[in-house]
């Protein structure tokens, strides 16, 4: 039953249904999520990236959240993170961020959500890292500065938008001339080339497109255990958060092994 209700939802959202209710009901979850959900191991809500050939290095403490900090790695891997000035978008409990501040001495890290329960305890949960803050703030209309920023990184937040094209716009106008805008989502596979024309409509140059599917999906088998042992700690919604974090036998995870559901990993580049 909840894994219909769950397809029937995000179908309707995939369809472009209720914009404005899909931003406001993402919020209302992810703050609930972060009121009622606060552990201090969790850092991280995506569902992973796990690449081909030898792993990429990690502190042992760091070890754990591989899986999720993979997204991120492949998201910056050879751009000029040393000493860049990086946004993200969608920055979540802050783990991502965090990962780029300690690993890729960047000048300072910020990280934007609309959630402002998120932003609190993404604050809370990264303050050992350095050069990095959390603020609360819309995609669609970004608080900062004509050419602010080096590096925009949007991973896995784009689906809650309600104006895509909008959010795109935003990216070039905050990114310096030669900057950087590396982003990574899902979408059913029938809608992958409306989001790059919503991605398209930032006037930025499409530098790199991969379809990453299969490496999300062993990132989810490889996050699977430590996932069902946290939902098993929570009294209630069990089925719910199974379904939400993409477990195995889910909805998402049946989509994305079938290939009707892409995950995509994009970059961009503005002119220098
Ligand atoms: C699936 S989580 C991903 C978080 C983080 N990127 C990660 O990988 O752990 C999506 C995040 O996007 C944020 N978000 C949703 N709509 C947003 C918007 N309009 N502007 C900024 N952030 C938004 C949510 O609050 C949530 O924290």
């Amino acid at each position: 039953m909840t894994s219909r209700m769950f397809s029937t939802v995000l179908s309707a959202f995939e369809r472009g249904a209720f914009p404005r209710s899909r931003k406001w009901a993402w919020r209302f979850l992810y703050n609930s999520l972060s009121r009622f959900w606060g552990d201090r191991d969790w850092r991280f809500m995506n569902y992973g990236y796990m690449p081909e050939g030898a792993p990429f290095p990690l502190k042992p403490e760091d070890e754990e959240e591989r899986a999720f900090i993979g997204l991120y790695q492949q998201a910056v891997e050879g751009l000029p993170v040393d000493n860049a000035r990086v946004l993200e978008v969608g920055s979540g409990r802050g783990g991502g961020s965090r990962y780029i501040a300690r690993y890729h001495k960047p000048a300072a890290v910020v990280g934007l959500d609309y959630s402002p329960e998120t932003v609190r305890l993404a604050t809370k949960l990264n303050a050992d890292a350095p050069a990095l803050s959390f603020q609360t703030g819309d995609a669609e209309h970004l608080p900062f500065a004509d050419g602010a920023f080096d590096i925009v990184v949007n991973i896995e937040s784009s689906h809650c938008y309600a104006d895509v094209a909008a959010f795109a716009r935003e990216v070039e106008r905050v990114l310096t001339p030669g900057g950087w805008f590396t982003f990574a989502d899902m979408r059913s596979k029938g809608t992958i080339g409306e989001l790059d024309r919503q991605l398209a409509a930032s006037g930025l140059t499409l530098v790199s497109q991969r379809d990453i599917s299969r490496r999300v999906v062993a990132a989810l088998d490889a996050a699977n255990e430590r996932k069902l042992k946290r939902i098993g700690r929570v009294p209630f919604m069990k089925r719910f958060m199974s379904e939400f974090a993409g477990a195995k036998g889910s909805v998402l995870y049946k989509g994305l092994t079938k290939g009707q559901v892409v995950y995509v990993a994009r970059r961009y580049r503005k002119a220098g």
